[in-house]
């Protein structure tokens, strides 16, 4: 592979040296069972321990609130999923909001088929959840909110603290976050907030894929999502992925060491990225937040008369990789639920493009990809 200047870090990022080494060294050295009782099980066990703390370090809980999961999607499956089952005595109320990712909303779709009802809210233009919306759903047998930190394709930012006290006053629904996106980004205040439960993944912050963690704050109750084993103080049954886990502590100790200037340097350079592309190519659009406000590594922006998958293959040959809207849904085709919610023109939706940054990008990738983007939007327009 030639040259490369990875922007698509939304989606997933590279994982760090010292993190494929933790992985390669649980996979040959250090790779007991954490549940055999001999040496090599015992060793295992105080690697869990050690990415459990890393882990709840970079979030400020406590080791014993963090299960390690299979990713993302499953935290977000579980949280929903479980915590729905362990309250619906309560009630059978959720309340959540249409740009969600597709692992809170689909887990939404399954508990409606089981009796359970959704208030999807909507958001304003910039992608920000309607609080007015809330304030007007919220009821006596509201048992869950579920609201995302930063939006996977926009880069809004949820008003958190203002949601919290809205559920605070009106319903004594647990509030559950999605924070992938916002983890070793930005701060999330658990304590403050109340949160009941906290979905996080390795693989946005350079750790491995297919490893992820639940928050829950002591004393919650949840139902298992999988049953048949111990592991997980019994409510997450299966062996361990000792080298995942391994790796997404190293990847979050790593993360904490680079904060504050990781963060500021990202949004640094989203901001040369946006102003590049909007004052450099005509009729430039940008999807959601100011680039000033907003998440400091993602960018959504549209060139009209442009078909952004087009764009998107037209980068890759030069080495730059972007994607259109969510890389989840991106194979299937289809206009992105977030897009829609926004209720931009179509114009703006075909020709949308995701821009996501990570601490490794420099200005001269930046100021590369400005160049390349302007010159086949230029091209594409022509043709
Ligand atoms: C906001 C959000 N939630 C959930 C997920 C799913 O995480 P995972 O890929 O670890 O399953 C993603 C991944 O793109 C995401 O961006």
């Amino acid at each position: 592979m030639g040259k490369v200047i990875y922007l698509d870090n939304s989606a997933t990022t590279m994982v760090l040296p010292e993190v494929a080494e933790a992985v390669r060294e649980t996979m040959t050295v250090t790779y007991g069972n954490p549940s055999s009782l001999h040496g090599m099980g015992v060793a295992a066990e105080r690697i869990l321990r050690r990415a459990r703390e890393e882990v709840a370090d970079l979030l400020g809980a406590q080791p014993g609130e963090i299960y390690f999961t299979s990713g993302g999607t499953e935290a977000n499956n579980w949280a929903l999923r479980g915590l729905a089952h362990a309250l619906k005595r309560r009630g059978r109320h959720i309340i959540t909001t249409a740009i969600e990712h597709a692992s809170v909303l689909e887990a939404c779709r399954l508990l409606e088929r089981e009796g359970f009802s959704v208030t999807y809210l909507p958001v304003d233009s910039q992608g920000i959840v309607r609080l007015e919306a809330l304030e007007q759903a919220l009821r006596e047998d509201t048992i869950l909110v579920s609201v995302m930190s930063v939006n996977n394709e926009l880069g809004s930012l949820q008003p958190l603290e203002e949601i919290a006290s809205l559920i605070a006053a009106r319903s004594p629904a647990l509030f559950h976050v999605d924070h992938i996106q916002g983890y070793g980004k930005i701060p999330l205040p658990i304590k403050k907030l109340n949160l009941a439960a906290v979905s996080l993944s390795a693989h946005k912050i350079h750790g491995p894929k297919g490893v992820g963690a639940l928050y829950l704050r002591q004393g919650i109750r949840i139902e298992p999502l999988l049953v048949g084993g111990d592991q997980e103080r019994g409510l997450r049954a299966g062996t361990e992925n000792v080298p995942g886990i391994a790796g997404f502590g190293v990847a979050a100790a790593l993360a904490r060491k680079a904060l504050p200037g990781s963060t500021e340097k990202m949004h640094r350079l989203k901001i040369r990225l946006a102003e590049g592309l909007l004052e450099g190519i005509p009729g430039a659009h940008l999807n959601g937040p100011e680039p000033q406000t907003g998440a400091p590594h993602i960018l959504n922006i549209s060139f009209p008369e442009v078909k952004a998958e087009v764009l998107v293959h037209m980068l890759e040959e030069r080495g730059i990789y972007v994607s259109t809207g969510s890389a989840c849904h991106s194979r299937r085709q289809e206009v992105s639920h977030v897009l829609k919610a926004l209720g931009i023109p179509l114009k703006y939706m075909e020709g949308a493009i995701r821009i996501s940054l990570s601490q490794l990008n420099t200005e001269e990738e930046i100021d590369e990809a400005v160049r390349s983007i302007k010159e086949c939007v230029e091209e594409l327009r022509r043709l």
